[in-house]
């Protein structure tokens, strides 16, 4: 089974998100179980920066974008082939998606149309290379039109995998842009990319997809129904027999307490006492009061409205009265990162908080944090609420998407039963937070019941083993059908 997959970012070449991690990671969880997996990525400074081993393929003149290469090369570490587009007028900026003031670049339609019409070609029929892929794997809008290129170029065109990451995001430009990139006019239909009197990317890879996956079960439910599905649930519904949730794993390896080069001492479930060692410093270089009783909140996100950040900044008086502490790494949107700057000049020593990204801080976050917080208005599958629970950091989440799917609510039977690993909270609002966070700080104070629950969480198998197996399912299913 060959495998190109295509995607906008990929750890450790280019990351905004999650995207980059699953990227990074579940390619070469596919060739563990046998697929000869292959990533198509923009060449990003960042990425020309890290690859391995980078040689030119050939280079193209294209009628719609100009000079264009195609270059050849490795991820440092898994050694995953990787073919990158290298295109300087529209890749070789800072800022994947945006410039430094979070505007959305003004030719990013022309910038992800050029990566959905490579991935097309070098998927489809013609492709120049001596790689043919059984599957094209697109992940987001970023690649959505590249499904829709297959469709029009042949009767018979390659099967394709579209995986949501996030519905949020739908690549919705001007019509016009149709026509800029080669399409042909009937696609812009209600039936095809037209999506209220726009093109939009995520639904060219919604619509003309082989098959759909969203990256956890219980989301893949969600995006039906109008409360999650942001206009295109009647599309998803329609597709439901052919959308399929599967599970985001994590990097075992990378994201492991007892090697990981980030942390101020390594710690395991079975020698918790680094654990300790990481929260003083951490409370050191954050200049957080040195206390080893206050239990230490800790969050790393998007600074978005999806991320509930808002409801913790509600609930922060009340969390402080009962003797929090807050580590807060995180970036977005203005008025979210000034509210989390005003709230630590209030609090000097209570509150830390860094605007910005930081790669290495997060992990001494998950690491040196009693409870990481991750309270989503939704969530397609989440992260940082697995690397919690293996870091020993049971996180407080709200039971949606894959957080639903991925943490076990601490009831006095999953405690006894030695299932639990953190808290969920049904509603999300302030008094459920702060009833939710009482109650995991009481936990807290009993030492041995929080050291069993930072247990369960810690020898969990996050790995990526089972959903490449499942992804393997359902390419080998589409080609068949
Ligand atoms: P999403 O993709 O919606 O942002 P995920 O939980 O799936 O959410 O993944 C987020 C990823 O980005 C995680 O690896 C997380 O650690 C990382 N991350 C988010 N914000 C920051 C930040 N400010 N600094 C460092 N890493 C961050
Ligand atoms: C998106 C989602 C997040 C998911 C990630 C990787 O960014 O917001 O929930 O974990 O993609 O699939």
């Amino acid at each position: 089974m060959k495998v190109l997959f295509a995607t906008s970012e990929a750890h450790p070449l280019a990351k905004t998100g999650g995207l980059a991690d699953v990227s990074g990671a579940l390619p070469a969880a596919l060739q563990d179980v046998g697929v000869d997996a292959r990533v198509l990525m923009p060449a990003y400074p960042s990425a020309l920066e890290k690859a391995e081993n980078i040689s030119r393929v050939f280079r193209i003149k294209l009628p719609e974008h100009g000079e264009t290469s195609l270059l050849r090369g490795a991820f440092p570490g898994n050694g995953v082939p990787v073919y990158l587009i290298e295109h300087d007028g529209y890749y070789g900026r800072k800022g994947l998606y945006q410039d430094e003031s979070a505007r959305d670049w003004p030719d990013n339609a022309m910038r992800f149309g050029l990566l959905s019409q490579f991935a097309a070609w070098l998927a489809g029929p013609k492709t120049p290379l001596d790689f043919k892929p059984d599957v094209l794997h697109c992940n987001d809008w970023q690649t959505g039109l590249a499904p829709a290129f297959l469709r029009y170029e042949s009767a018979k065109p390659t099967p394709t995998v579209f995986t949501v990451h996030n519905l949020a995001y739908q690549g919705i430009f001007p019509p016009d842009v149709l026509k800029k990139l080669g399409l042909p006019p009937e696609s812009f239909s209600i039936d095809g990319m037209e999506y209220y009197g726009k093109l939009s990317f995520l639904k060219a890879g919604l619509y003309y997809a082989s098959h759909l996956t969203t990256v956890s079960p219980t989301y893949a439910g969600e995006i039906q129904t109008e409360a999650f599905g942001m206009g295109m649930q009647g599309l998803l519904a329609t597709r439901g027999n052919e959308l399929t949730g599967i599970l985001n794993g994590i990097d075992m390896r990378e994201w492991n307490p007892v090697s990981d080069p980030h942390l101020y001492a390594p710690y395991s479930a079975d020698n918790l006492a680094g654990k300790t060692t990481n929260k003083l410093s951490l409370q050191a270089e954050l200049g957080l009061q040195s206390d080893a009783k206050a239990p230490l909140l800790g969050m790393v996100s998007r600074l978005t409205h999806q991320k509930g950040s808002d409801v913790v900044i509600e609930a922060v008086p009340q969390l402080i009265k009962l003797g929090a502490q807050f580590a807060v790494l995180g970036s977005g949107e203005t008025r979210l990162e000034n509210a989390w700057r005003k709230l630590a000049a209030a609090h000097p020593g209570r509150i830390a908080v860094k605007i910005g990204y930081n790669e290495s801080l997060c992990h001494r976050i998950e690491a040196g944090a009693d409870i990481f917080l991750m309270p989503s208005r939704f969530e397609p599958c989440g992260l940082n609420q697995m690397y919690s629970q293996r870091y020993g950091t049971p996180p407080v989440v709200h039971k949606v998407g894959g957080l639903a799917d991925t943490v076990t609510h601490a009831t006095l039977e999953n405690l006894a039963n030695g299932k639990a690993t953190g808290f969920v909270l049904d509603r999300l609002d302030r008094t459920s937070l702060v009833d939710a966070l009482g109650r995991a700080m009481i936990l807290f104070r009993h030492k041995l019941a929080w050291q069993k629950l930072m247990r369960n969480g810690m020898t969990r198998d996050f790995g990526w083993a089972q959903s490449a197996r499942q992804y393997l399912g359902v390419y080998k299913k589409i080609c068949r059908a």
